[in-house]
């Protein structure tokens, strides 16, 4: 027997004490240097292989090469055991403090009170209807009997979009080419009311909450993007009084169960005979004021059921449109449109 297989055994046994007892990573690595490193002290009694006589090699190749192997397998199951413990919290673990509760966003207000309007209607046969934003201006103004001199349609108060080829972003710039439609961002949903009769037959019960936009500057009442909820209701034989009714029970939900609303005649374009509706109830007395205008409706005008070819000799409906904002801003007592957008926290967490 050689004197260098002699000496594997008891040097492997040392390695193995240091490794398996190594105290931290920065122990086991200097260990590993050692021993196992490029001038680690088993590795020497590798490079001393080549010089034992041929017989004696393999023997103690195979010897070193077991024993190198057993040192590997410590090796990694030290550096697994160190590592597990080095991950593990420094402190004990206290099982009584209470736990974390990750906290919960909201809804936005006008989300919650859009929520409730689109609840209310649901109860009586109501399904949302949606349309775009961008809108041509036959669905925002003519179809709905807006004849193109109408102040509604004035680009001081609407978002043209400038359809020239490359052209700049000019205030109040008008299509490419005159007999194309122009667009606009939409100053009102009742461009959806014609989206969905062209696309429907009747009858239609819907209602469609939706984002508008006019050139206005921001003040304490007013921004250039607000919303409103429209409705439509179209059948046979629909009343003025159908349309009180169904006004009054959407708004004592809303409003609370003593709420009183009023129709006042007005024009609309687009409905005959047309009504601004004001309500009264402890909320607009809180505000200092008995009767509050809240919304426009009345009778589809015969004219707009002809252009989107229903016939107005048979159908009959109703039509109205408020504002979100409006009505939020009652339900809650806030005086500025503006916080709804701001997203201040402290003004959302109160909702
Ligand atoms: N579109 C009107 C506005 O933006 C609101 C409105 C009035 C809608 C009368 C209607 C209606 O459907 O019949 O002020």
């Amino acid at each position: 027997m050689s004197r260098l297989l002699d000496e594997i055994e008891p040097l492997k046994q040392a390695a193995l004490a240091e490794l398996s007892m190594a105290p931290d990573l920065a122990a086991l690595e200097q260990a590993r240097v050692n021993y196992l490193g490029a001038h680690g002290k088993f590795t020497a009694l590798l490079k001393q292989l080549s010089t034992l006589p041929k017989e004696e090699k393999p023997a103690a190749g195979k010897a070193i090469n077991t024993a190198k192997a057993e040192l590997d397998a410590a090796l990694a199951q030290r550096r697994s055991a160190l590592e597990l413990t080095a991950s593990l919290p420094k402190e004990p673990t206290d099982f009584t403090l209470p736990g974390r509760r990750r906290e919960l966003g909201k809804l936005h207000p006008l989300t919650q009170v859009t929520e409730d309007i689109v609840r209310s209607f649901r109860k009586i046969g109501f399904v949302v209807a949606d349309g775009p934003e961008a809108e041509d201006d036959y669905h925002c103004f003519d179809a709905l009997n807006t004849p193109a001199d109408h102040p509604a349609r004035d680009t001081q108060d609407t978002f043209y979009l400038d359809e020239r080829a490359g052209g700049k972003h000019a205030p109040g710039a008008v299509a490419a080419q005159p007999d194309r439609a122009a667009h606009l961002l939409r100053t009102h949903t009742s461009s959806v009311q014609i989206r969905v009769m062209e696309k429907q037959s009747p009858p239609v019960r819907i209602i469609v909450p939706g984002r508008v936009y006019r050139r206005d500057n921001a003040d304490a009442t007013h921004n250039p993007t607000f919303h409103q909820v429209e409705g439509l209701y179209v059948d046979r034989r629909v009343t003025v009084g159908d349309l009180k009714g169904t006004v009054e029970f959407v708004f004592k939900e809303l409003m609370g169960s003593k709420t009183r609303i009023r129709f006042r005649p007005h024009y609309f374009s687009y409905t005959e005979p047309s009504f601004e509706i004001d309500f009264s109830s402890a909320l607009t007395r809180k505000m200092g004021k008995e009767w509050l205008e809240i919304a426009g409706c009345g009778m589809v005008h015969p004219q707009v059921f002809e252009n989107v070819g229903y016939d107005p000799e048979v159908w009959t409906g109703w039509a109205f449109g408020f504002g979100i904002e409006r009505i939020a801003m009652i339900r809650y007592g806030i005086n500025d449109i503006r916080l709804f957008y701001e997203n201040d926290l402290r003004f959302l967490r109160q909702f």
